[in-house]
């Protein structure tokens, strides 16, 4: 679907559903993690980019406090009162709607109106390129263009703000633990451009990708794992036991988070850690090392270099990590041997989903036919494939005056 049909799409389903026309409309892109793989919540480092897949929401302020969400996607419809914002909710969209209301709140104060708004889009809905985020960065922008009457318009002083309370609303009120690095991406996107982050200090940069940029092409290997499924959260807890290990040795002040040991740390320790837990590390911190030479291979406007690390990121993933899939494996496999392939990895929190690959633009067709075509010969399974671009972070606007 072209972007401005999802923004169609949104206004005609407002329409339908609520027998008037939206006042206010925000998109957010989803993303792609191009290296930092687990890094964030370790207080790591992450390059990622925003991509054209976009989720919309559409709507507009009603008197009273309560806030009626309907889902395009999911034919589903999610009633609340503002006062009193709970999970409740079973519908995984419904929860982090619901989750946003309730943070922009907490942060920013009671919302003066109630809304009805519709949730559109197409960003591949739980396949590893932060549809929640998406959802939760386009569904504040449009809470808070209510509050400022039309659009929010955010520096990016104000969008470190919002993905912190986003962040935060998808580990109190979700029950998710993840790390910063979604709701940073999807705010903070540039077309052409990457987006590197110090999860530690919050220090960020965006990096040009090159000209021509390259193709972004994601493969979905069609085999969904919500996030909050558990092996997420037990991954953070692999981690975690290695800080323990080494603050018991070098006390809490010198090691908070893993971003605090250093490989020949974990090259000392190696036989007396879990032998588990140590592979964890060895992944983080040889991200966080891919990440820091990442940036300097864009800089240089080495594109192979940074392809490669791509590459050696999943086999990280694959090995260390333990977070990748057959399905993933194959889609790699199939990617090394297609036209223009410049590197890929797996792209977020793994298990399933999508991989992502930098591919030279002019054989990116080419490069999507050979993966579909031979992964469903090795697998059975016809893969999607998405030809992305890196673009703009999340925007919010006024339609019509209500
Ligand atoms: C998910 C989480 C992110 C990050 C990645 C793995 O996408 O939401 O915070 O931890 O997994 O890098």
């Amino acid at each position: 679907m072209k972007s401005r049909s999802i923004d169609e799409t949104a206004r005609n389903a407002f329409m339908t559903a609520f027998g008037a026309r939206a006042s206010v409309e925000a998109r957010a892109p989803g993303r792609v993690e191009l290296l930092g793989n687990h890094t964030d919540y370790n207080g790591g480092l992450v390059l990622a980019a925003a991509i054209d897949r976009y989720t919309v929401v559409a709507g507009r302020a009603t008197s009273g406090r309560v806030a009626t969400v309907r889902s395009v996607q999911f034919n589903q419809e999610d009633v609340f009162t503002l006062d009193k914002i709970e999970p409740g909710e079973p519908s995984s969209w419904g929860r982090y709607m619901r989750g946003v209301a309730w943070a922009v709140q907490e942060r920013f104060g009671p919302l003066c109106t109630g809304f009805e708004v519709v949730i559109s889009g197409n960003v591949p809905l739980g396949a590893g390129l932060s549809s929640s985020a998406s959802l939760q960065a386009s569904a504040a922008l449009f809470l808070l263009g209510l509050g400022q009457g039309g659009a929010a318009d955010l520096d990016d002083a104000g969008r470190m703000d919002l993905a912190a309370t986003l962040r935060r609303s998808e580990n109190e009120f979700v029950g998710v633990n993840s790390g910063l690095l979604d709701q940073f991406s999807v705010l903070f996107g540039r077309a052409d451009h990457a987006l590197s982050l110090d999860c530690r200090t919050l220090e960020y940069e965006r990096l040009p990708l090159g000209r021509p940029s390259p193709a972004i092409v994601v493969c979905d290997s069609k085999t969904s794992r919500r996030l909050a499924d558990g092996m997420y959260n037990r991954r953070r807890v692999e981690c975690e036991r290695i800080v323990t290990y080494f603050q018991v040795r070098g006390g809490k002040d010198a090691v908070q988070q893993l971003r605090d040991v250093t490989l020949d740390d974990l090259e000392s320790a190696w036989n007396d850690l879990d032998p588990v837990g140590r592979k964890r590390a060895r992944h983080v911190l040889t991200e966080n090392e891919r990440v820091r030479q990442g940036a300097d291979a864009l800089k240089a406007g080495d594109l192979a270099a940074f392809g490669r690390l791509m590459s050696a990121s999943h086999a990280s993933s694959r090995d260390d990590f333990e977070n990748s899939s057959q399905g993933l494996d194959a889609l790699i496999d199939a990617a090394e041997a297609a036209p223009g392939f410049l590197g890929g990895k797996l792209s977020g929190a793994g298990w399933a989903g999508c991989t992502v690959n930098l591919v030279q633009t002019d054989r990116a067709d080419d490069f999507a036919e050979t993966v579909r075509v031979e992964h469903a010969r090795r697998t059975g399974v016809t893969p999607d494939v998405h030809i992305c671009q890196a673009a703009e972070g999340a925007s919010s606007r006024i339609i019509a005056n209500s």
